[in-house]
C-alpha cells in the first residue's frame, strides 16, 4: 500500500491468544510484525515457522517477519515459502545479503535488510536496490519496551537521501521504542513504516493506538 505503514509487533501481545490480538488490529494496521528470535543472534527466544504457519490463515494482515536469527540463509526462505509477505533478516548475520534477497524474491516475498543499533548504514547503501525494505533498529534488537534512541534516525536520513537520489522504491522501517512521542521524528527523518509493540498491545485499546500512531506520523 502507498502512504505510511503501521505494523503492530506481536512481541508485546499475549502469546496465548495471538490470533485474537491480531484481529484486534486487523482493520487499522497495515502489516503484522512478527519477531523471530533464536537465543543465538539475540539473547531471547520467541517463535518460529509453526506459529507463523498457524497465524497466516488466522489474519488478513500481511505478515512482516523480522528474523533475528543466526544463519538466515538457512531459514529465511522457509518463511517466504510459508506465505510471509515481507521477510527481513539481519545484515550482521549474513555474509551475502544480496543472494538471500534474490532467493526471497524468487520465493514470492518482499526482501528486507535489517540493521541493528551498532551497525552503520553506509556499507549497505549500494545493496539497497536489491531490497524492498530497510529495517533500521531504533533500539538494540532483542527485547520490546526499550527506550527509543533518537540518534539512530541519522541512519534513516542517510538511507532516505540515498533512496531518493537513486529513485529506489524502498520502504524504510523503524523498529524499537516507536510511540506517540517518537513516531513524528522518525517520519520526519524519512521512515515510512513503523513497528510498534508496547505502544499498541500495551494500550487499553490497540486499534485506537494504531489509529493514533498513524495520525501522529502523518503530522
Ligand atoms: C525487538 C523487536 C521489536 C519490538 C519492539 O528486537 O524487533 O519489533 O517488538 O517493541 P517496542 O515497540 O515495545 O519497542
Ligand atoms: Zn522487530
Amino acid at each position: 500500500p502507498e502512504g505510511l505503514i503501521v505494523a503492530p509487533s506481536l512481541l508485546a501481545a499475549d502469546f496465548a491468544r495471538i490470533g485474537e490480538q491480531a484481529r484486534e488490529v486487523e482493520r487499522d494496521a497495515d502489516w503484522l510484525h512478527v519477531d523471530v528470535m533464536d537465543y543465538h543472534f539475540v539473547p531471547n527466544l520467541t517463535l518460529g515457522l509453526p506459529v507463523v504457519r498457524s497465524l497466516l490463515p488466522a489474519t488478513t494482515l500481511p505478515l512482516d517477519c523480522h528474523l533475528m536469527i543466526a544463519d538466515p540463509r538457512r531459514w529465511a526462505v522457509d518463511y517466504a515459502e510459508a506465505g510471509a509477505t515481507n521477510v527481513s533478516f539481519h545484515a550482521e548475520a549474513c555474509d551475502d545479503p544480496v543472494a538471500l534477497a534474490k532467493d526471497l524474491r524468487a520465493a514470492g516475498a518482499r526482501a528486507g535488510l535489517a540493521i541493528d543499533r551498532d551497525t552503520p548504514v553506509e556499507p549497505y547503501l549500494p545493496l539497497l536496490e536489491n531490497f524492498d525494505t530497510l529495517l533500521i533498529m531504533t533500539i538494540k534488537a532483542g527485547f520490546g519496551g526499550q527506550e527509543f534512541l533518537p540518534h539512530l534516525l541519522d541512519k534513516v536520513r542517510t538511507a532516505r537521501r540515498h533512496a531518493k537520489a537513486g529513485h529506489l522504491k524502498l520502504r524504510i522501517e523503524v523498529d524499537g521504542g516507536i510511540a506517540d512521542d517518537t513516531i513524528a521524528a522518525a517520519a520526519e527523518a524519512g521512515a515510512d513504516a513503523f513497528v510498534a509493540g508496547t505502544a499498541v498491545f500495551g494500550a487499553d485499546d490497540p486499534a485506537e493506538a494504531v489509529r493514533r500512531l498513524r495520525r501522529t506520523a502523518q503530522g
